[in-house]
């Protein structure tokens, strides 16, 4: 196996640990050449370099868009949205939408996710007892964002069919690196922004107790939201807030089918499952990085990215650091003290949705284990996502449900 970092290759997509761990042993800030397809960067991997680069406002910006494609942003084709903004214009949207998507809003949901996750996981169990096949990512982990988002943004029951393809569509952006030119659901994606369109101006006319309308209502001095900065929140979190949300539970799943001892520490005492949901969240992170631009010279031990680069954000490889998270850093252990992680990022843009994900990842933990505490995936019978920057099952099949 080769150790050297190629962002798109294929076995290194499959399994990047080995690498990462050679990037943070042997080359801590890495120059990407490039190649006719990839542009060349910069890659950082290890846990301080990067909590302190994303943390600083005055050497690292999200202006110019979070990949190493620099066409990014025009390839998207809509006004820079909250994750690709700089402060101080960031830190003024950011408390607006705050204003919008409270704690209390997410909180509220808990009884909404927990029947639904309880539905879905007995019907999964009917059908395997009828010795169906059952693919836990596409039938379980995916159902939930979906869903959870369709209710938040108080979707009408009549639109809901059309909600999970936009999903999908707009998934896949995050799945194929950004790459909007090559995708296959542009439309999809089209469609689901003129609805939302639509949806935020009939709130402007008729408040509506949902979270466009709260987002329509946020106001701090006077200052509010335009319609197009709520278009491009609605779209960071179908787009960044999914498939992260089902990458999770489904990898949780996937960690536990390899170590029955942490499952039972789970079966026996549930109040771990929150703490669990970090350790899957450090072992397998949906993001596993995402880029900065360096707005001036930076010396990062030693070498000098110059102004103006692109710089990857491994979080995926920092959350394994065994500087950070000590010789056992890649095994998963459900009690492990985590004070901090990268997950979620840190600083400025730190995940806005954090408390949903893990709401929801709690919940459908909590009715897994207690429907079908011997659930299992077939890991190696599973397809990847193949992108450097989310990690991911395309489908993940499943057994071991127990019967209804
Ligand atoms: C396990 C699930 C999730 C993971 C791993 C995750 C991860 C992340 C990360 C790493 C960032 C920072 C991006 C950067 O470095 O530039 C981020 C930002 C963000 N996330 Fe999440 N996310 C998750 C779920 C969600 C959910 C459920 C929502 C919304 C409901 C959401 C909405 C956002 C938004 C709007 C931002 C941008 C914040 C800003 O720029 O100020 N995420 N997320």
């Amino acid at each position: 196996m080769t150790l050297s970092y190629d962002p798109v290759d294929l076995d290194f997509l499959e399994d990047p640990y080995p690498t990462y761990a050679h990037l943070r042993d042997e080359d801590p800030v890495h120059h990407y050449a490039g190649t006719d397809d990839v542009p060349s960067f910069w890659a950082l991997s290890r846990f301080t370099d990067i909590w302190d680069a994303v943390r600083s406002q005055k050497d690292f910006s999200s202006a110019q868009g979070l990949t190493f494609y620099p066409d990014e942003i025009d390839q998207l084709n809509l006004p820079p949205n909250l994750v690709m903004l700089d402060p101080p214009v960031h830190t003024q949207r950011r408390a607006l939408i705050g204003r919008g998507f409270t704690s209390r809003r997410v909180t509220e949901l808990e009884d909404i996710i927990r029947n639904f996750a309880r539905r879905r996981l007995t019907e999964l169990g009917e059908r395997a007892a009828d010795g169906e096949d059952v693919d836990l990512h596409q039938e379980f982990s995916s159902t939930i964002p979906t869903y959870v988002l369709a209710e938040l943004f108080g979707l009408a029951e009549e639109d809901r069919h059309r909600f999970g393809p936009w999903v999908q569509a707009l998934t896949s952006i995050q799945n194929d690196g950004l790459r909007i030119g090559q995708l296959d659901g542009k439309g999809a994606v089209a469609e689901m922004l003129g609805y939302f369109s639509e949806q935020i101006k009939a709130r402007r006319s008729e408040p509506a107790d949902d979270l466009i309308g709260a987002l329509v209502a946020a106001e701090i001095e006077g200052e509010r939201l335009t319609d197009w900065d709520i278009l491009g929140f609605c779209f960071v979190v179908v787009a960044g807030g999914s498939d992260t949300t089902a990458s999770l539970i489904s990898h949780g799943i996937a960690l536990l089918t390899d170590r029955p001892d942490q499952r039972a520490l789970l079966l026996d005492d549930p109040a771990l499952i929150s703490n669990a949901l970090i350790e899957f969240l450090r072992l397998e992170s949906s993001v596993q990085g995402l880029c900065r631009t360096t707005i001036q010279d930076v010396t990062i031990r030693g070498t000098t990215i110059p102004a103006g680069e692109k710089v990857m954000m491994l979080y995926g490889s920092a959350n394994r650091d065994p500087r950070e998270f000590g010789d056992a850093a890649d095994q998963l252990d459900v009690r492990r003290d985590i004070p901090r992680h990268l997950a979620f990022s840190s600083g400025p843009h730190f995940c806005i949705g954090s408390h949903l994900a893990r709401l929801q990842a709690r919940v459908s933990f909590e009715e897994l284990l207690a429907l079908h505490p011997d659930i299992s995936v077939d890991v190696a019978g599973a397809e990847r996502h193949r992108s450097p920057f989310v990690r991911g099952f395309v489908s993940l099949p499943a057994h071991g449900f127990a019967p209804a």
